[in-house]
């Protein structure tokens, strides 16, 4: 599979009212995929070779919203929960849609397609051994830079907490994945110290976050607010400090309400 996970095929994609340039190889079906450009149903996201095929589609396509359970809803928003052993056909395509944006070239073949039987919510694995609580996000390009990515990050740790597990991205991020989860973690970690009076140990914050010791001390690090002191990582931070780094920090963005999820672990 190595030579052809090389080379981009599609290069546009037609979903809903965008038409999308795509980043990377997709390994669709051999006959879409000598295809310039792919029309996909923005509800079920199938995959068609021309326009007349989707409007004729458009026109039996009963889905209005992904199938599977709505599991948050807030304002505009809502979150389904999609399992890939009860809708096989659109987990696939969904893995489809997003290998074309994402560079892993192992993450289909050796990840997602045998995983989608397993896949618990768009993109978590059902019973992760490692304690990833996130397999991938993605945000499509036209809705990119918009807080999204940041929202789905905030939503994988409300149900981390849920689950009463510290969990951790899978690895290896993207630039642009560690970029967001780094921007979570450096909010969410500024916003604790600045309100907590009183000592916290690197496992009190992670236990308060869920997320994990490593992800929260490589944070601190970055804002230079740790220092490593006989074997052990001691937080020091000043509120000066913490006020200078909020002041670069400071931006508003959307947050999951917790109250908003309808779910619970499986056992
Ligand atoms: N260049 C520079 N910074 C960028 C960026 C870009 N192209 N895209 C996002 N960022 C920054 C944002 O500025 C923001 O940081 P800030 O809040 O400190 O300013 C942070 O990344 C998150 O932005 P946000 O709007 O919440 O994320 P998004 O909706 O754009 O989605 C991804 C981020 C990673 C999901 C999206 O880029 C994507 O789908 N990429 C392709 C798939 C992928 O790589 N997934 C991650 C690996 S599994
Ligand atoms: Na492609």
């Amino acid at each position: 599979h190595e030579e052809i996970t090389k080379v981009k095929n599609i290069n546009v994609i037609e979903l809903g009212r965008y038409e999308i340039d795509t980043w990377y190889f997709s390994p669709y079906p051999e006959e879409f995929a000598k295809c310039d450009k792919l029309f996909l149903c923005e509800f079920c996201l199938k995959y068609m070779k021309k326009k007349k095929t989707l409007n004729r589609h458009k026109l039996k396509c009963d889905l209005r919203h992904p199938p599977g359970n709505e599991i948050y809803r807030s304002g505009n928003l809502s979150m389904f929960e999609v399992d890939g052993k009860k809708n096989k056909i659109y987990c696939q395509n969904l893995c489809l849609l997003a290998k074309l944006f994402l560079d892993h070239k192992t993450l289909y073949y050796d990840n997602a397609i045998k995983e989608v039987a397993t896949w618990l919510a768009i993109s978590k694995e059902k019973d992760s051994p490692d304690g990833y609580n996130l397999a991938c996000i993605l945000t499509l390009p036209p809705y990119q830079r918009k807080g999204f990515g940041k929202l789905l990050i905030s939503f994988s740790y409300e149900l981390s907490k849920k689950e009463n597990k510290v969990g951790t991205p899978e690895k290896p991020l993207s630039d642009l994945g560690l970029l967001s989860f780094r921007s979570y973690w450096t909010q969410v970690l500024l916003e604790i110290l600045r309100k907590h009076k009183g000592n916290l140990s690197i496992l009190d914050i992670s236990n308060m976050t869920s997320i994990r010791t490593e992800d929260v001390i490589s944070t601190l690090q970055s804002l230079n607010l740790i220092r490593y002191w006989k074997g052990q990582h001691i937080i020091s931070v000043t509120p000066k400090a913490i006020e200078e780094h909020l002041k670069v920090y400071s931006k508003q963005s959307s947050r999951i309400d917790p109250k908003c999820i309808r779910w619970a672990p499986l056992n």
